[in-house]
């Protein structure tokens, strides 16, 4: 029997592959900070004619209409409570281009609007978006599947006092020409990407040049901590560029956001977007622009086709990072690297011990399920781990020419597991049956003859743990943030002791580097371990990335004596989170309430 593709292979979008397919988007938007609100109009071309199903989610549309015949009919669906609404226009023979005029809500999911308390000048209001996963369809009304790529141009009306930025390649600025106080930015993105990396911010930014095709953008007063913080890139651009191929997006700038962004970063196509809490004096988090940049090929232009391939994105990706930290740095920080990145996945994994479907590299989320709510490191992790044992299995030299080869072959693509793999079979005959690649793939967990991870900083630690003894001023001197983190993550989770001691003598809640801190409290939470419950509560305001705060909030519920807590710091720090971090954290509480 034949197999019939599914017409709808994204659970998680309205699109169908029988229906016209986007092609491209001219967006034009302005930015309203008073109202909370973007006022747009979007022109979308598609291959045919047609009725064709968009993913929408709390837009307020004003009048739809096609060049020629004028205003059109069009159904908006009930809306899903994570799809969306489907908005479902017809257009007539001959005509392939639907102009929709409408305005997103103060509550979008992807849009984080900012009062200029919330930033690092207090002065000017902020907004950003966060496209990844099912949240550009509460800004542009699309087929919002990793399976659909577009090209577009934008024009954004902002503030003049602000910079309006995106991730493409930027044409103009100049005063608008009716409405005095405002300015114009034209972008334009010429190659084809999903609609998950459309982005856009608009703030108080400024910014400094790092090498002639990378600059950091942030906030007056952070631009030369930044500049020095991540002075690596062009280096590492070098670095990937020797792995993967010829760096094909033009610039490669980044974006500081301010403190409530809720990702290390985001890998939006020519303009990354970070997390201030990467400042940490020490370079210890530059790992994440490497990762970041890595993007730049596995992602952006050999792209995932569903959320349940997600970890063709980032498995790979975290493969490519722990090789430009080898290359950068050596191979002890990177085996450091890993072996932090070890524990996280440890802690998800027993996150997930009631739903191991959500621990195999190829998952199937069901449409009623929020990929957000599954995100974790396993995809990270494991893809790492999986590439790593291919690598060892085919040795280093054949596994980076199919590398080379895989992006040549892939670019500008959206491909799913089934598709890798029958790759990987055609170029390395042999080495899925040598890995015994279905265990990773489909299998739960991790298999047992993943390589082990050592090194002298590594194998140091080991015996400082396993001693069972403080850490003393000579242990410390050469330690990074990285070196600290591992080290309190790999404490005994009852380590009270060593949890209150280590704090007493090197005030590591308050560390500069946030990775320390939030590794302590932690450790602290666990354990019993006292803590200033003001100083955590700063904390849990003050920093936005998810990372920190799921596990936090989930150690926090866990513990009888402070959940309530733990719910009135979340109503307090709720209005100051992006929407995606406020949602997720809603959920995690509601569901630790239930289960007691
Ligand atoms: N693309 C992700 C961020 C993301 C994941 C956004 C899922 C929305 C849904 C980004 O590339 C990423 O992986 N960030 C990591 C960086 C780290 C692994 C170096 C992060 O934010 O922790
Ligand atoms: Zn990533």
């Amino acid at each position: 029997m034949a197999l019939i593709p599914n017409p709808r292979p994204d659970p998680h979008s309205y699109f169908r592959t029988d229906q016209p397919r986007l092609q491209h988007v001219d967006w034009v938007a302005n930015v309203k900070f008073d109202a909370r609100t973007l006022s747009c109009t979007a022109t979308l071309r598609f291959d045919r004619s047609g009725v064709v199903d968009l993913d929408t989610r709390d837009l307020e549309f004003v009048y739809i209409s096609c060049r020629g015949s004028g205003r059109i009919e069009y159904e908006i669906a009930p809306a899903d409570s994570l799809l969306g609404s489907r908005l479902r226009v017809t257009m007539p023979e001959g005509v392939t281009e639907v102009t929709i005029t409408y305005r997103t809500a103060p509550t979008a999911s992807a849009l984080q609007w900012l009062t200029p308390e919330q930033t690092a000048g207090k002065r000017h209001p902020f907004l950003f978006s966060q496209g990844e996963c099912l949240h550009t369809r509460s800004f542009l009304p699309c087929q919002d599947s990793p399976g659909v790529r577009f090209t577009y141009t934008a024009e954004l009306t902002v503030p003049a006092e602000l910079r309006g930025l995106m991730a493409a390649t930027h044409i103009a600025r100049k005063p608008h020409p009716l409405l005095s106080g405002l300015w114009i930015e034209r972008w334009q993105m010429d190659h084809p990407i999903p609609a998950y990396l459309v982005a856009f911010a608009v703030g108080d930014l400024v910014s400094r040049d790092l090498s002639p095709r990378s600059r950091v953008w942030t906030e007056p007063g952070l631009a030369d901590k930044a500049a020095w913080e991540f002075a690596d890139t062009a280096r590492m651009i070098v670095e990937a560029e020797l792995l993967f191929g010829p760096y094909q997006w033009g610039r490669f700038d980044i974006l500081l956001l301010p403190p409530s962004f809720p990702y290390g970063g985001m890998e939006n196509p020519t303009l990354a977007f970070m997390t201030p809490a990467l400042l940490a004096g020490d370079r210890s988090m530059v790992y994440v622009v490497a990762h970041e940049l890595a993007h730049a090929w596995t992602g952006n232009l050999v792209t995932n086709a569903t959320w349940g391939d997600f970890w063709l994105n980032e498995g790979w990706t975290t493969y490519a990072q722990m090789r430009i930290v080898e290359a950068l740095y050596g191979r002890d920080a990177q085996e450091l690297q890993a072996a932090l990145l070890m524990r996280e996945l440890e802690r998800d994994l027993a996150g997930f011990a009631d739903r191991p479907q959500y621990t195999r590299l190829a998952t199937d989320i069901p449409a009623t399920v929020d990929p957000d709510d599954v995100f974790s490191r396993v995809p990270y992790a494991k893809g790492y781990l999986f590439l790593s044992r291919l690598e060892e299995s085919v040795g280093r030299e054949r596994f980076d020419a199919f590398i080379w080869a895989y992006i040549k072959e892939f670019a500008f693509k959206t491909i799913d597991t089934a598709t890798f793999l029958n790759f990987v079979a055609a170029e390395l005959p042999g080495a899925l049956e040598d890995v015994r690649a279905w265990r990773w793939v489909h299998g739960p967990g991790i298999p047992p003859d993943v390589q082990d991870i050592s090194g002298e900083t590594l194998d140091a630690l080991a015996a400082l743990i396993a001693s069972g003894r403080p850490p003393i001023n000579d242990d410390v001197r050469k330690w990074d943030g990285t070196a600290w983190t591992y080290y309190i993550e790999s404490l005994p989770r009852d380590a009270r002791t060593i949890c209150e001691h280590i704090e007493d003598r090197f005030a590591l809640s308050r560390h500069g580097n946030v990775e320390i801190a939030w590794a302590w409290y932690l450790l602290a939470i666990a354990s019993g371990a006292a803590f200033d419950r003001a100083a955590l509560e700063q904390f849990l305001a003050g920093n936005g990335r998810m990372k920190y705060l799921k596990p936090l909030y989930q150690e926090l519920a866990k513990r009888e004596d402070l959940r309530g807590w733990a719910r009135s710091v979340f109503d307090r720090c709720k209005v100051g989170y992006h929407p995606i971090a406020a949602s997720v954290i809603g959920r995690i509480l509601a569901e630790a309430s239930s289960a007691t």
